[in-house]
């Protein structure tokens, strides 16, 4: 079975956050089950891009609206990945220092069209199409109704959403970018007064997915105005957890940690991480220590911060580190607090990508009050590095993490507000001073597991009613 991912990125080649952790390790696992999956990208101006090489192996010229494009599709030479990826080459669009900004519709409708393009005229057509957010949200209706790709219109499509806040809305001013379809279709492409390729996407693709069970039934509730579009296509949905690479989030063989280490080693190994984080960043080992890691948006509750941050370190004998970057007046609320409570809390205002595994390596506890989480992967890594996580109960947290008081190995509060994030900081900080049934729990979730081998089946299984 051939499955082709579209995305707009993948790790370790672009990544803004889980969609190219997910995008980057999916294949791999797939591939180990048999199937032969591969992913197309678009073409960044980017380190990956700096430091590998690449062939040309299709070129042509394409159209958006009235303005001709040349593109390239490039594969990766050396590629260790463990699947094929492709880049469309568009350079005066794609090849950016960054993945999304404000000319996101022009950009990855330019991609979406240029890898169909590529795509026909392969002699042997893809099994499935699996597209992942709105930004490859087009193409199953162009797959469908635009009459240069009817040849994939028997072609099975996925979608899966990791997001459904973003949607990718555009004005009907733009309709004349996607390659040309009979006008009796454009209701299709609509969602409310603009063309929502998120929309679009769930109504002409054959499955949806998302990307933990709870999620997609909170969706019906709550999808940023498509829940009655969710609802209605609710026999075509389902939700499959997303699984962790454990070749890149595996504290054994993880090359960004201060020291590695196993169930056996955790004490060691953990403290290691810890005093580098602490010496770091002028905090004290002896005290609990309480992280984030993510984007500093409502989404995740991040605004609420600077008061958890300040009432939680005034009330406890805690340390807090934070790593992120996001919404400039809560960067600037976080930078604020630096002073006020020196030796006792610290933030990191950036991308980071070794640091953030030794903060789930280091630290104690893993903040992530969400009010919106898919899936979330920051707590099933910080499990697999016994970082005991505090969650809020939603979406693919409220799939992954059960509160000790029920047997269980976190702290679930039941809302993201200041009052009940304090609260939980609170037990945290109780449940830690008990000792030794602290260090029974992080070895204990060391051991659950969160990888890919049964998640990756059910996509497989998912292809395979398809075909
Ligand atoms: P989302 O995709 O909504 O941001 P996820 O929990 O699925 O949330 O995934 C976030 C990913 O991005 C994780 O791999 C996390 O470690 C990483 N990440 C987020 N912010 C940062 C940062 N500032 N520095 C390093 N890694 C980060
Ligand atoms: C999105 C979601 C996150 C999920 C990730 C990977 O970015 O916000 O919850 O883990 O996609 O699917």
């Amino acid at each position: 079975m051939n499955v082709l991912h579209f995305s707009a990125e993948c790790y370790p080649i672009a990544k803004v956050g889980g969609l190219a952790d997910v995008v980057g390790s999916l294949p791999k696992y797939q591939n180990k089950l048999g199937t032969k999956s591969s992913v197309i990208m678009p073409f960044y101006d980017n380190d990956f891009a700096r430091e590998n090489s690449f062939e040309s192996i299709f070129e042509s010229s394409t159209k958006l609206g009235s303005t001709s494009i040349d593109f390239k599709i490039l594969s990766l030479k050396n590629n260790t990945l463990g699947f094929d990826i492709f880049f469309v080459d568009i350079p005066e669009l794609l090849f950016k220092d960054y993945v999304y900004s404000f000319d996101d519709t022009d950009r990855f409708l330019a991609f979406q069209i240029a890898a169909l393009d590529w795509v026909i005229q392969f002699e042997s057509k893809p099994s499935i199409i699996h597209c992942h957010d709105h930004h490859t949200g087009l193409v199953p209706f162009m797959m469908y109704y635009s009459h240069n790709y009817k040849v994939l219109q028997n072609v099975p499509t996925i979608l899966t959403i990791h997001n459904a806040q973003y949607q990718g809305w555009f004005s009907h001013d733009k309709l004349g970018f996607i390659p040309e379809f009979d006008m009796k279709h454009v209701g299709l492409l609509d969602w409310d007064t603009s063309v929502n390729s998120l929309a679009a996407a769930i109504k002409c693709v054959w499955r949806v997915t998302t990307v933990s069970p709870s999620y997609m039934e909170e969706l019906k509730r709550n999808a940023n105005g498509l829940e009655s579009l969710l609802s209605h296509e609710s026999a075509k949905c389902s939700g499959i957890l997303n699984g962790i690479d454990s070749d890149v989030w595996n504290p054994e063989v993880d090359d960004y940690l201060i020291k590695k280490f196993s169930q056996k080693t955790i004490v060691s190994g953990r403290k290691a991480n810890k005093k580098w984080l602490c010496d770091h960043f002028g905090l004290n080992i002896n005290k609990p220590l309480f992280a984030f890691i993510g984007r500093l948006v409502g989404e995740k509750g991040a605004d609420l911060f600077p008061e958890i941050f300040d009432i939680s370190l005034q009330k406890n004998d805690i340390s807090i580190l934070l790593l992120g970057s996001g919404h400039d007046d809560i960067e600037h609320g976080l930078e604020s607090l630096k002073s006020k409570h020196e030796g006792n809390y610290n933030a990191y205002i950036g991308y980071d990508e070794k640091l953030s595994h030794i903060i789930y390596a280091g630290a104690d506890f893993l903040l992530m009050p969400s009010r919106v989480e898919p899936c979330g992967l920051n707590q099933m890594y910080a499990l697999k590095y016994g970082t005991i996580p505090i969650v809020n109960n939603i979406g693919g947290l409220k799939d992954t993490v059960v509160d000790v008081s029920e047997k269980g190995f976190g702290f679930v509060h039941q809302e993201a507000s200041v009052e009940q994030v304090c609260h939980a900081i609170e037990r945290a900080t109780s449940f830690y001073q008990n000792q030794s049934e602290f260090k029974k729990i992080r070895t204990l979730i060391m051991q659950i597991d969160h990888s890919w081998g049964a998640s990756a089946q059910a996509y497989i299984d998912l292809y395979n009613t398809l075909n």
